[in-house]
């Protein structure tokens, strides 16, 4: 019998069926989430894109409607790409979006509502007057693209940033305006790095050194800090940085604690791109969608009908420490999950598994603290020329012990019965000089025998002081058919892979907790909830 090759997910966004890419202008408008996204509506591949339209009332549970942006007009004839939303004084929505024109230029155009009373904003109306924005100048009219959710300033005048590229320097090109509709250039871009490549999906944003509380795009106010993050075209990965809004030489200034360029901080380490966020003004938060394409053959992507999907929403806010953000899945995800099983206090030894039975783990939600504190003086010497993590996770692995004394521990999920086929989520834990280095991986290597599988392995540092919690140190996977996304240390690292496991038909899959390191780690609890399905679209 042939084995599930459909894989579809149970409680991620998707469409029923072709391609989807990018989250577009994402917004919380009087009660109701919107989500657009590209879209082919003919095929499972990209092309012929429009911005497809899906509200929720709780970014779990989505109705479709009809596409919201398509080409209508010369300004977008040739497909209407990535953008946002921005709430105008006087609760009036407007999308900016990159439409591409008969001469297969990248232009920026706006539309609004046409029925500010439908409460769903099913239909939109783009004026006349487009393009806003042209590629004039010495810009590149065919990396010239995905404005983004414009700010206000204390100046009157609205902002936006345009992702483009002058050679290998990617730029985010800054644009001003007092009416939204006639737009100037800068004389400057907001920000600049050489040898980046083009910037896809710029999204900038303020976020609060005091507070976890989020702030509107447009807050400004001494002491605030912005975040900057672009996704890399030549990588096909994003990056970030913290910073300085210099609102005066109209710049953004990176803090220079981590990497401005490809090698830098990551939301994901993942299968996530094109991300972008939102401030959410009915819980006062900050929310991040990314999308995360198929690491599956595009012979299968055809064959399912279907291709792509988009991460669980993320809250995001600045970590304590102001060196990075934290991400964490809304709330609301929690009311999929129903049967609940819990381990307490069980040592896996080395070598071992322990399994977590008693409910079904294809689409379940699992949280474990480990702790490792008997073992943190005899870990493994970190290499300071192990500057990639993503590497360092495929050089070592999730099997190898040699000299690994703390981990690799961690979970296989979406595993057969006998351990053999699963993707690995694990820690591993070296000492540098003076401090712990701790990797999270996602290894998928054996997650499938099917063939045309792309079976990357993902990894980043988790930057985190696991003497100062004790030896404690928490992960968290949302697993749903062939997405698994992890959380390490309550969000300060995240990892989603797209995996495909070929069960043999009957068999369900399983979930376990395991440890490859010579030293017995402690799970101190596990708890695990099957997940209900969600209605998507
Ligand atoms: C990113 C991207 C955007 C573009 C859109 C086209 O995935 O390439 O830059 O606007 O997708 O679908």
């Amino acid at each position: 019998a042939p084995a599930n090759i459909t894989n579809r997910t149970g409680y991620h966004f998707q469409s029923p069926k072709n391609w989807i890419n990018d989250p577009n202008g994402p917004m919380y408008y009087n009660g109701i989430y919107h989500l657009f996204y590209q879209y082919n509506p003919e095929e499972p591949i990209w092309g012929n894109i429009v911005w497809a339209h899906s509200y929720s009332t709780d970014m779990i549970n989505w109705k479709p409607l009809q596409p919201a942006i398509y080409p209508s007009a010369p300004f977008d004839i040739n497909g209407c790409w990535s953008g946002s939303a921005t709430i105008l004084p006087g609760n009036k929505p407007v999308i900016f979006y990159t439409g591409i024109d008969p001469q297969n230029r990248q232009v920026q155009n706006i539309a609004f509502p046409k029925n500010l009373s439908d409460p769903f904003l099913r239909e939109w109306v783009k004026p006349h007057y487009n393009p806003v924005i042209n590629p004039s100048g010495d810009v590149n009219a065919s990396a010239f693209r995905d404005p983004t959710t414009a700010w206000y300033g204390p100046d009157g005048h609205w902002r936006t940033v345009v992702g483009s590229k002058q050679g290998d320097r990617g730029v985010a090109i800054l644009y001003r305006s007092r009416d939204f509709i006639n737009w100037a250039v800068s004389k400057n871009p907001l920000h600049s790095v050489e040898g980046t490549g083009m910037w896809e999906c710029p999204d900038f944003f303020p976020v609060s050194p005091m507070t976890t509380d989020a702030l509107d795009t447009s807050a400004f106010r001494k002491g605030l800090k912005h975040v900057f993050k672009v996704s890399l075209d030549i990588t096909r990965y994003e990056y970030y940085t913290i910073g300085t809004y210099d609102f005066v030489n109209e710049r953004y200034i990176p803090d220079g604690l981590s990497p401005d360029n490809h090698t830098g901080l990551r939301f994901d380490y993942g299968n996530f791109y094109a991300s972008k966020t939102f401030y959410d003004d009915g819980k006062r938060r900050r929310i991040l969608w990314g999308w995360s394409n198929e690491s599956d053959s595009v012979l299968n992507d055809w064959k399912k009908g279907w291709a792509g999907i988009q991460a669980i929403p993320r809250a995001v806010w600045l970590a304590g420490d102001g060196r990075q953000v934290v991400q964490w899945p809304v709330d609301e995800v929690e009311s999929l999950r129903h049967k609940q099983v819990m381990i307490n206090k069980k040592t896996i030894k080395s070598g071992g598994v322990v399994e977590v039975k008693g409910i079904e783990t294809e689409q379940a939600d699992v949280e474990v603290v480990f702790d490792v504190s008997s073992c943190l003086d005899k870990v493994e010497k970190f290499d300071p020329g192990w500057t990639d993590p993503q590497k360092l996770c495929s050089l070592k692995g999730a099997e190898d012990q040699k000299g690994a004394e703390v981990g690799p521990f961690g979970l296989y999920v979406l595993a057969s019965g006998d351990g053999e086929k699963r993707t690995a989520v694990f820690f591993r834990i070296f000492k540098d000089v003076n401090k712990h280095v701790i990797l999270m991986c996602h290894d998928p290597t054996k997650s499938s025998k099917r063939e045309g599988l792309y079976k990357p392995t993902y990894g980043g540092f988790v930057d985190y002081d696991i003497n100062k919690s004790a030896g404690k140190i928490s992960l968290r996977s949302l697993i749903d058919h062939s997405v698994v996304e992890s959380f390490g240390a309550m969000g300060r690292t995240c990892i989603t892979s797209r995996v495909y496991p070929d069960f043999a038909p009957g068999s369900k899959a399983h979930l376990f907790a395991f440890n490859n390191g010579n030293a017995g780690v402690k799970i101190l609890q596990l708890k695990a909830w099957e997940m209900r399905k969600a209605l998507v679209n």
